[in-house]
C-alpha cells in the first residue's frame, strides 16, 4: 500500500528531492537540516514500502540520542499512526519495512553486513564520523537505488564528511547533492530561536560563525593550523624507508583524580629528508592515551616496545628503535625505574626541555613546524581513542585547540601536545629545545 502526506519543504532543501546515492546538508543551528531529513524519511517510507533505513550517528549510547523521537513526532502529527508502528528499539513502516538506530562505533566489518540489505542510511551529526566508519558504510549500503544522507554542523576543514562533501568532490558529481542552510533558511525559525541567536552574536564572534553561520571552528588565537601538518590537504602514509623510530611519553598523573591520564606519541626520524620532494624529517606515525593508575603502568610498557618494533618495521627503519624517552616527573620516575629493571632501553627527558612553560615549548615546535618539517600520519590523523568519556582523536584536539598565553591552561589536557613538543625537540633540535 502506498500513501502519499503534503509535507512542507523549505526552499533551500528543495534539490534534496531528487534522486541521489549522497545527499548532503550542512549549517549553523537550527536551519531545519534534522526535520527535513526526519519528514523526507517518512515520504520515502510511504513512496516505496518496505523501506528499510537506518539511522546513525557515530556514538549512539542510547535511544534518547538518536532522531527516533523526531520521526515519531512527525508519524503523529501526520496522522500516520496507522501505517508506522513505533516500538521501544525501532519503527515498522509500512508493509514490512523499518527504521533502526544504530551507532558506527557499536559495528565491526562484520557486523555492518548486516546494514547491506537498507534502502537508506542517514548519518545525523556527521561532523563526528570518523573516516573509518565513512569508508565502512559507504560500500555497504549497496542495495539497488539505495541513499546515504549526512547532515552535519561543520567543525573542522579537515572532518571526513567535509573532505567527502565539500573537498574532494569532482565538480558535477550527479551523485551527490549537497546544500548549505543556515537559520535565515529555516522558515519555522521563530522567536525564541531568534532570541537565542542574538545573545550568542554579542558575545565570541568567531564562536557565533561556527554555531550559526556554519562556519568551520576556529578557536580564537589558536596556534596550530591544520594545513601545517598535511600535504596538500591530506595526512601523509608512513614514510618508508626512515633512520629511526622512537616514542614519547608523558605521564601526569597526579594521584587520585579520575582525569589522570598518560600519552605517548611515537615518530618517525628521517635526518635529511629535507631535500627530498614528499619527505619530512618527523612524522607522527602513532599516539595513545590512557587513564591508568600509576601502580598499573609498568604493565603498558612491554605493549609500547611491541609497538615501537613494529612501526620500526613497517618504516623500513635503518637503525634500531631508540630508547623511549620518558619525563622523570610523578609516575614517569617509576617507569624509567621498571624500564632499567627489565633492561628495556629507556632515558629520561632533559629536565631543562620538561621545565620549559607550555607557551615557550609551544613556541618551540612552532619554529619546525613554520619550517614544514612535520607531518602527521593518516593512521595517527584519523585514530580515536576515548579518554575522559571522549572519543576523539585527542591528538588533533589537544594539537588545534592549543592558544597561547591561556589562563585556563590548567584545566586542558594537553599530554599529547607535550609528548609531540619533546619529540620535534629530541629530534630536530638539541636537548634545550632549540
Ligand atoms: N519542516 C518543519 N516544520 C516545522 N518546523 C520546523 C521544520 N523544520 C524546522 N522546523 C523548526 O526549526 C527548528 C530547527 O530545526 P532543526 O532542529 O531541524 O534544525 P537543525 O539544522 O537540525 O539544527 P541543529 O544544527 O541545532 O541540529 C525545529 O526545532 C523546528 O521548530
Ligand atoms: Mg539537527
Amino acid at each position: 500500500m502506498s500513501r502519499m502526506v503534503d509535507i512542507p519543504t523549505a526552499r533551500i532543501f528543495e534539490p534534496l528531492l531528487r534522486k541521489a546515492r549522497y545527499k548532503g546538508a550542512y549549517g549553523g543551528r537550527c536551519s531545519g537540516k534534522s526535520h527535513f531529513f526526519a519528514q523526507l524519511l517518512i515520504e520515502e517510507c510511504l513512496r516505496r514500502p518496505p523501506l528499510r533505513a537506518v539511522c546513525i550517528r557515530e556514538v549512539q549510547k542510547s535511544m534518547r540520542f538518536s532522531v527516533k523521537q523526531l520521526i515519531s513526532d512527525y508519524i503523529i502529527r501526520y496522522d500516520l499512526s496507522a501505517l508506522f508502528d513505533v516500538q521501544r528499539e525501532l519503527i515498522q513502516t509500512p508493509d514490512g519495512g523499518v527504521i533502526i538506530f544504530q551507532g558506527m562505533q557499536d559495528h565491526t566489518a562484520e557486523s555492518i553486513k548486516s546494514l547491506e540489505g537498507f534502502d537508506i542510511a542517514w548519518v545525523e551529526e556527521a561532523q563526528t564520523l570518523s573516516d573509518h566508519s565513512l569508508k565502512l558504510l559507504c560500500p555497504t549500503i549497496r542495495k539497488k537505488d539505495s541513499e546515504l544522507w549526512f547532515s552535519w554542523n561543520p567543525n573542522r576543514e579537515t572532518d571526513p564528511v567535509d573532505r567527502f562533501f565539500r573537498h574532494n568532490r569532482m565538480e558535477h558529481d550527479s551523485d551527490v547533492i549537497c546544500v548549505k542552510a543556515n537559520y535565515s533558511d529555516n522558515p519555522w525559525f521563530d522567536e525564541t530561536m531568534e532570541r537565542a541567536r542574538l545573545r550568542d552574536r554579542k558575545g565570541n564572534l568567531a564562536e557565533y560563525e561556527w554555531i550559526w553561520e556554519g562556519g568551520y571552528r576556529t578557536s580564537i588565537g589558536a596556534y596550530f593550523k591544520p594545513e601545517s601538518f598535511l600535504e596538500n590537504g591530506e595526512a601523509v602514509r608512513f614514510p618508508a624507508p626512515v633512520d629511526y623510530v622512537f616514542a614519547t611519553l608523558d605521564t601526569s598523573l597526579k594521584g587520585g583524580y579520575g582525569n589522570d591520564g598518560t600519552a605517548i606519541c611515537y615518530f618517525a626520524v628521517n635526518k635529511h629528508a629535507s631535500s627530498l620532494p614528499g619527505r619530512y624529517p618527523l612524522t607522527v606515525l602513532d599516539w595513545d592515551i590512557v587513564e591508568m593508575e600509576a601502580a598499573s603502568l609498568p604493565q603498558w610498557l612491554p605493549t609500547i616496545y611491541e609497538k615501537l618494533q613494529e612501526l620500526s618495521f613497517l618504516t623500513k627503519s635503518r637503525e634500531l628503535s631508540r630508547p623511549l624517552y620518558i619525563e622523570d616527573k610523578a609516575a614517569g620516575c617509576a617507569l624509567l625505574q621498571a624500564c632499567r629493571t627489565k633492561g628495556w632501553p629507556s632515558l629520561a627527558i632533559d629536565s631543562k626541555l620538561t621545565s620549559l612553560g607550555k607557551d615557550v615549548r609551544a613556541f618551540n615546535l612552532a619554529r619546525y613546524v613554520n619550517k614544514d618539517m612535520i607531518r602527521i600520519s593518516d593512521h595517527a590523523w584519523e585514530k580515536t581513542a576515548s579518554f575522559c568519556g571522549e572519543t576523539t582523536n585527542h591528538l588533533r584536539k589537544q594539537l588545534f585547540d592549543f592558544v597561547m598565553g591561556d589562563t585556563h591552561s590548567h584545566n586542558r589536557h594537553d599530554d599529547l601536545l607535550d609528548c609531540l613538543c619533546y619529540g620535534a625537540a629530541l629530534s630536530l633540535g638539541n636537548r634545550q629545545g632549540f
